[in-house]
Order: structure tokens, then C-alpha cells, then sequence
């Protein structure tokens, strides 16, 4: 099986900061200790709003990393501009709405088949990798490979609200759209409410190269520090 690589997602500490709008914690310093910690790639979502994260850190840390950058976004003009001039290793696709707390449930790539040909387009052509952020479902996935993605980001939502007990079939549809995904020539990433105690079968879904991980890691920060948490994950995810 291929290593798994771990991305960090780093909204959270900026989160922390904007609710002071103060100068710290500072999310740049986050990304740096994240890369100390060892993992493969700093995520983050520059959001419409600017709710967290704001252009100053793309822009630092698009100077600053050693490790992979991957940019979560809406498919909008201005994002798709940002991230031509930023240039990070690879952009997520993401749905967004103002008034959700965090990302709710995957894009729909049925609808807007344009506009995401487009970005997806203007992308790839600079070299930037796209992924697309859908829930595990075969339309989706379909969609995701006739539009030119490079690889999909499968939605994790369902399977870690279902709880440890009751996850087996969200585990299965999580294991068998990853295998559809991977027929189709995507590569196939997974994300969203993975933590330290529910990741383990999710690890061993073989057709799965990337996780990206965000609360449950800064959340364990707050108490062990970044580096810590980071290797804590990175322990977990060796197949
Ligand atoms: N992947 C994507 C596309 C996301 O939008 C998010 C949430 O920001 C994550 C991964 C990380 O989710 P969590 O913070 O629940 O680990």
C-alpha cells in the first residue's frame, strides 16, 4: 500500500486569532511547526469572507513552506486569481456558504459544469494540481473525472458523525467510492471530521494518498503543542 501523505489544516488557528482580531496565535507559525511536526502539506481555506484565514498568510506562507501548500477554495474569480498569483502545489474545490460553520457536505459537480471546467482548467495549466471536495457518491465522481480533475477529495462528514459504533456502512460507501475513484483515474484524498480515535479504518483504505486533518490536530495542540499532535497523527496513519 502507498504511504499516506498528512495535510494540516491550519483555519483553526487563525480562527483563534480573528476572534480577537489580534496578532496571534498566528497561523504562519502554526504552518511551520506543523512542517517540524512532519507532516507532508499545509492546508488552509482562503475563505470569501475572510472569516480566518487572510491574504497576508497565503501570501507568508506560500514563501515560507518547504512542505506541499494546498489551498482550499470556492471556484470563484477572485480565488481562482489568488491562487494563479500565489501559486500553491495544489487547490481543493470547495462548496462554501456564508453562514456554515464549517464546510457542509460536498460540491455539487452536476450543476456549474462551466465554471469548474474553467478554474480547473486555468489551473492545471499553471501547474497547480485540482482536487474536487464531493460526498462519496458515483455521480459525483463521474462528474469529477469528465470535468479534468486531478483527484478528488472524499467528504468523511457522514462516516465521523455516524460515530465509531454505527459507522460501518458510511465506512463502506467511503471505501468502495474510493475504489470507483481511483477506476477513473483520480487520484483520491479524503477529509473532514477524522480524528485521533475514529482514522484507523480509514488508513486502510488502499486507494486513499491524502488526508487532510484540521480540528481534531489543533484542537490536541492546545494541550501537547503542534509538533506533538502532528506526529501523534502521523503514528496513526502508518499502514
Ligand atoms: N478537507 C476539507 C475540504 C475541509 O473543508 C476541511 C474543513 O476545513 C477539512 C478537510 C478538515 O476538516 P476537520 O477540521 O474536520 O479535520
Amino acid at each position: 500500500m502507498k504511504r499516506l501523505r498528512l495535510g494540516v489544516n491550519i483555519d483553526h488557528v487563525a480562527t483563534l486569532r480573528e476572534v480577537r482580531k489580534t496578532i496571534e496565535p498566528d497561523p504562519v507559525s502554526a504552518a511551520m511547526l506543523v512542517e517540524q511536526g512532519g507532516a507532508d502539506q499545509i492546508t488552509f481555506h482562503l475563505r470569501e469572507d475572510r472569516r480566518h484565514i487572510q491574504n497576508r498568510d497565503v501570501r507568508l506562507i506560500s514563501e515560507m513552506a518547504q512542505t506541499l501548500v494546498n489551498q482550499e477554495m470556492a471556484a470563484t474569480a477572485e480565488m481562482q486569481e489568488i491562487a494563479l498569483a500565489m501559486h500553491p502545489d495544489s487547490v481543493t474545490l470547495v462548496p462554501e456558504k456564508r453562514e456554515e460553520l464549517t464546510t457542509e457536505g460536498g460540491l455539487n459537480l452536476l450543476g456549474d459544469t462551466k465554471r469548474y471546467s474553467e478554474v480547473v482548467m486555468a489551473l492545471k495549466e499553471s501547474g497547480i494540481k485540482v482536487a474536487a471536495f464531493i460526498d462519496p457518491e458515483l455521480s459525483q465522481i463521474k462528474a469529477a473525472a469528465k470535468i479534468g480533475f486531478d483527484a478528488i477529495e472524499i467528504h468523511t462528514g457522514e462516516y465521523a458523525n455516524a460515530g465509531l459504533g454505527n459507522s460501518k456502512d458510511a465506512l463502506r460507501i467511503l471505501g468502495d467510492a474510493a475504489k470507483m475513484a481511483a477506476k477513473y483515474n483520480l487520484h483520491v484524498h479524503a477529509g473532514h471530521g477524522l480524528t485521533y480515535h475514529n482514522i484507523h479504518p480509514v488508513v486502510l483504505i488502499p486507494e486513499i494518498e491524502e488526508l487532510n486533518i484540521g480540528h481534531s490536530i489543533i484542537s490536541r495542540a492546545v494541550f501537547v503543542g503542534i509538533e506533538r499532535a502532528v506526529r501523534e497523527m502521523i503514528e496513526l496513519m502508518k499502514r
